[in-house]
């Protein structure tokens, strides 16, 4: 694990989780309501309250922004961490979120999910709750134990962007659960490539990963340091750390036939893949976007859905049918990057379960074991690689609402 430490170090992206008792806006400050979020423009920073009570009206969502040639500039990469819906009614959804999985036992995890939700735009949130703040978490021990959490918050502030304390910060008061990135990291946050769907393209690039769901991956691959107490028992680790954020104009199971999602590390490679069916698929359309990168540079940002393939591992008859049905628990999940140029990456992944109810969503947190086979060129020479017996620490989720 030492190599993929100092590939992620290399990055400089350390994510802190502040899990602290203390609330995060700071004095004198004047943040807007969530209502003024201008989604058209790329302002170049950004600090807004989010009320805890469902607003009425119609929201808006970004599902792209402009894009000068073949790069962001530094006022729409700022933005990406932002909220991409200008309101939360009952309908629509948008979150922020951060797990990190210990290097040394991946049964050791933490994800934190900071919701602006109702649990009728995602029905996973409880549904008892008045306020679409919620913080939860989720802890899981080396023993196997999982502890998960929610608080419900009163306010919620998110700030960032240039000049800003911190690039990207939100806290969801008073539940003592926050994120902040470190000033430290202002340089490379600006620097770094996020993930995008389908990579960066000309003039627009989209954030829409398939019809009415945004998603960006704002950190594929970082460090992330844990040291909190839950219920009395302190979860300690340092491991692989990962940030993204999903947001939607519509509810999730209006969108929704299936969900594979996860990342990892394998050896020196970072990835990330999203496999999706959506509820009308009749024509077969599968959406993806894969996420491959070998100490730090980028070999596939796409969604091109014929560059990756993730199928469940397991009985063919039951557990891992394909396309799934509801309530189908596979074993694992064996993933095929295309990584152009003929190169592959593929890869099989298992775990213990960390989160979900067990039928239509589930989180578990394992191992990733593989191969990546590339060739290159040199001089009109034609050199063959293969490394083989790879491995690295995932996290991977699946929803399946089709019944
Ligand atoms: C950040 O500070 C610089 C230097 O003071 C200023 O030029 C720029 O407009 C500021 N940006 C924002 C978004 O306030
Ligand atoms: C909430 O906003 C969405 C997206 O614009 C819209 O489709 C929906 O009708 C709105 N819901 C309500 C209750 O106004
Ligand atoms: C909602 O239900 C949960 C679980 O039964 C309970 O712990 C919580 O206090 C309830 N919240 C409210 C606001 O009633
Ligand atoms: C597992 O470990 C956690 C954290 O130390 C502890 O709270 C819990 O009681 C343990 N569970 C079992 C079944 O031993
Ligand atoms: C969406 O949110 C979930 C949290 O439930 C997260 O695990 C996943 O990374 C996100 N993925 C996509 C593709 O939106
Ligand atoms: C499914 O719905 C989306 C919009 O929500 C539409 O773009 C797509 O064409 C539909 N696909 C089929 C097969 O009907
Ligand atoms: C998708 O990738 C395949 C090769 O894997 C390529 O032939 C095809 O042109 C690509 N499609 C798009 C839309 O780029
Ligand atoms: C994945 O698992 C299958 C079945 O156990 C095995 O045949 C295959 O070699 C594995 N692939 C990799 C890349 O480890």
């Amino acid at each position: 694990m030492e190599a993929s430490l100092t590939r992620a170090l290399s990055y400089g992206l350390i994510i802190f989780i502040i899990l602290a008792g203390k609330a995060f806006a700071l004095p004198g400050r004047t943040s807007k309501t969530r209502a003024d979020v201008p989604l058209d423009s790329t302002a170049r920073s950004w600090d807004y309250a989010i009320p805890s009570h469902v607003q009425n009206g119609v929201a808006r969502a970004r599902f792209d922004i402009p894009t000068t040639g073949s790069k962001l500039d530094t006022g729409a990469l700022l933005t990406l961490d932002s909220p991409q819906i200008s309101l939360i009614n009952s309908s629509v959804f948008d979150w922020w979120y951060f797990d990190a999985v210990s290097e040394s036992d991946p049964r050791e995890s933490l994800t934190v999910t900071f919701f602006t939700s109702t649990a009728a735009a995602f029905p996973w949130l409880p549904s008892n709750e008045s306020s679409v703040l919620i913080a939860y978490l989720w802890a899981s021990f080396t023993n196997g134990t999982v502890f998960e959490e929610y608080v419900p918050a009163t306010i919620a502030t998110v700030a960032g962007g240039e000049n800003a304390s911190s690039p990207s910060s939100g806290s969801w008061s008073s539940t003592g659960l926050s994120w902040a990135v470190s000033q430290d990291d202002l340089s490379q946050y600006e620097t770094l490539e996020p993930h995008l769907p389908c990579g960066i393209t000309s003039d627009t690039t989209t954030l829409e990963i398939a019809p009415h769901i945004g998603w960006v991956a704002l950190k594929p691959d970082a460090v992330g340091q844990v040291d909190i107490s839950v219920k009395g028992s302190r979860l300690q680790f340092q491991g692989p750390a990962y940030h993204d954020k999903n947001w939607s104009d519509q509810p999730f199971d209006k969108s929704v036939h299936s969900w594979y999602w996860g990342h990892g590390q394998i050896g020196p490679y970072s990835v990330i893949w999203f496999s999706y069916l959506a509820l009308n698929h009749s024509s077969d359309t599968t959406y993806v976007s894969s996420y491959v990168a070998r100490d730090g540079q980028v070999l596939v940002s796409s969604c091109n859905s014929t560059m990756l393939t993730v199928r469940p591992i397991g009985d063919p008859e039951t557990c891992a049918r394909y396309p799934p049905q509801g309530g189908d628990v596979p074993d694992g999940f064996h993933l095929e990057f295309d990584l152009g140029q003929e190169g592959w990456l593929k890869a099989n992944v298992s775990g213990t379960r960390i989160a979900g109810d067990g039928k239509h969503y589930l989180r578990w947190a394992g191992k990733m074991t593989g191969e990546v086979s590339q060739s290159s060129t040199d001089q009109g020479n034609t050199a063959h690689s293969v490394e083989s017996l790879l491995t690295g620490s995932v996290i991977y989720e699946q929803f399946v609402l089709a019944e």
